[in-house]
């Protein structure tokens, strides 16, 4: 078969594809469920762990100003992924816009870099939550073996009654703890448990897992504002302390690129963008939304814009109550709650970080077994990828198939380093999908979009640079496994994809039927 890279999916064949199939993905899912599901996939590590170091090694109290700088440029991608998602309703997502835009060899390489952003992501994000579960569960007396409790290879010490990584302790108390009881972890068995229940619960269905990630955000969502108004109320009658920890706002320069000043504030936004991805996994529903023409930029926009605020409240309240310099901590926002003096705020928030953590590995996983699933419809994956089951309606083989690999991933990898393949992933997402929507409205200008991103190329241009600009702040070991990763994609591709993609193989059947009618005279 002749190969054409840059062969591009035909939209409307597409769109009537989705529309007339039968026994497809269920259509069960409306705009609060849409929104609910971008702020299940958003609020989890970044606010509840990140917000405090960033504050305390980068930007100090303007880590406001950074979580409004990385808001603003996922706002710009997210105005080009609501008139995608609208116009093309695929599970794809940016996989699919891509295809239908730039041709295949661009989604092929685009849905082979969101496995970073949703497997890896699912993945980090489930050490974490095995951090949480483990502390919770020893606050109530219940303790993990410390072998089975942490990636291989984790020094893990026993103090004050509690297993904890040697890594987390204080300079001090480290420097003694040759005197304590110590162990090796070999396994983290429950990040490998909650990968497996999330991937249970997608299998079982699509509205459930929404039920399930509704009910959740609730949780999460309460505890981010019961922390914003205790935090209000007690800077209220303590006007002072707030005055002086938010003094200096940007503190100065420490002489390197990223220690404070302005460049602390740009380093801070570039780590602290791992807050709000998410918003993007709604566009991976769109095929089990009920309209989602109108639907979709509500659930995308919706979400962030929900989330921006609350992180920009959130970082406020937190930098008022304790000064930037302690804020070096796993859970920042415990240490805030407990300068208030309410005793339960410790505990609430460990619940509503564990809530957090787990509607963002369940969205996490819906996204990857969707663009699994979306390719191998269009045979550039194995068949089996795409098998919807008969009952639940759920791409089930997809499904168990990540979530086993992804299981495997949280519970033997060190996972600390891969939150930034998390964003660089992502990234190359976001500048794919604005990249897009310009072409899209220079060869389509006509096309009745739902939705209409404003000021094209303004938006989509801006997205692009600080997505780039973004991707560039991050450290060289990443760009060096990101493109070992898409060179390993690239191998797949070739062996099986372009052998089998349904698009190539209508293109050679129309060009040898064009060549018989020329042949034939007709
Ligand atoms: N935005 C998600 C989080 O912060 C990935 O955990």
């Amino acid at each position: 078969m002749s190969l054409n890279l840059l062969t591009k999916k035909d939209l409307s064949a597409m769109l009537i594809e989705t529309e007339g199939e039968k026994g497809g993905l269920k259509r069960a899912l409306g705009p609060l469920n849409l929104v609910t599901l971008g702020i299940g996939a958003i609020i989890g590590t970044g606010i509840f762990v990140l917000t405090g170091p960033v504050a305390a090694t980068a930007a100090g109290p303007a880590v406001v100003l950074s979580f409004i700088i990385a808001g603003v440029g996922c706002a710009f991608a997210g105005l080009c992924y609501a008139e995608f998602a609208a116009l093309i309703p695929i599970a794809g997502s940016s996989y699919s816009y891509a295809y239908a835009t730039l041709g295949e060899i661009v989604a092929w390489v685009i849905g082979w870099a969101l496995v970073l952003e949703y497997a890896f992501g699912a993945a980090t994000v489930a050490v974490g939550w095995s951090g949480y579960v483990g502390s919770l569960l020893q606050d109530f007396g219940v303790s993990i073996p410390p072998s089975l409790s942490h990636a291989p290879g984790t020094s893990m010490v026993r103090y004050r009654g509690r297993w904890t990584p040697l890594a987390s302790l204080m300079g001090a108390i480290r420097a003694r703890a040759g005197a304590l009881p110590h162990a090796i972890a070999r396994v983290d068995v429950l990040a490998l448990i909650g990968i497996l229940l999330m991937t249970a619960i997608l299998v079982k269905g699509i509205r459930e897992s929404a039920d399930v990630n509704t009910v959740i955000v609730i949780v999460k969502v309460s505890v981010l504002l019961v922390f914003i108004g205790l935090g209000i109320l007690f800077l209220a009658g303590h006007w002072s302390l707030g005055l002086s920890n938010w003094h200096p706002f940007i503190p100065p320069n420490k002489g390197q690129f990223g220690e404070f000043g302005w460049s602390g504030v740009l380093r801070g936004a570039g780590i602290i963008f791992f807050a709000y991805i998410g918003f993007d996994a709604v566009s991976t529903a769109a095929q089990e939304a009920s309209h989602p023409q109108r639907d979709m930029p509500i659930g995308i926009l919706g979400s962030l814009v929900i989330c921006t605020v609350l992180y920009i409240l959130v970082a406020i309240v937190l930098t008022g109550l304790a000064s930037y310099t302690r804020l070096n901590v796993a859970d920042p926002i415990a240490l805030g709650v407990d300068v208030t003096g309410v005793r339960w705020g410790s505990f609430l928030v460990k619940i509503g970080a564990i809530g957090g953590l787990t509607s963002t590995m369940l969205v996490m996983l819906l996204g990857q077994s969707r663009i699994f699933f979306t390719m191998a419809h269009d045979r550039l994956l194995w068949e089996w990828a795409g098998k919807v089951h008969p009952r639940f309606r759920t791409p089930y083989i997809s499904t168990i198939v990540v979530g086993v690999c992804v299981a495997l991933l949280a519970a033997l990898l060190p996972i600390s380093t891969l939150d930034e393949l998390t964003s660089i992933g992502t990234l190359f997402a976001f500048t794919i999908v604005c990249a897009g929507v310009w072409v899209l409205r220079r060869e389509q200008p006509h096309l009745r979009r739902a939705f209409k991103t404003p000021w094209v190329p303004f938006v989509p241009i801006m997205g692009m640079l600080i997505s780039l600009l973004l991707m560039f702040s991050l450290h060289r070991l990443t760009w060096e496994v990101f493109l070992i990763w898409l060179a390993v994609g690239l191998v797949v591709y070739s062996v099986y994809g372009h052998r089998h993609s349904r698009v190539q193989h209508q293109l050679a059947v129309a060009n040898a039927e064009a060549a018989r009618q020329t042949r034939h005279g007709l």
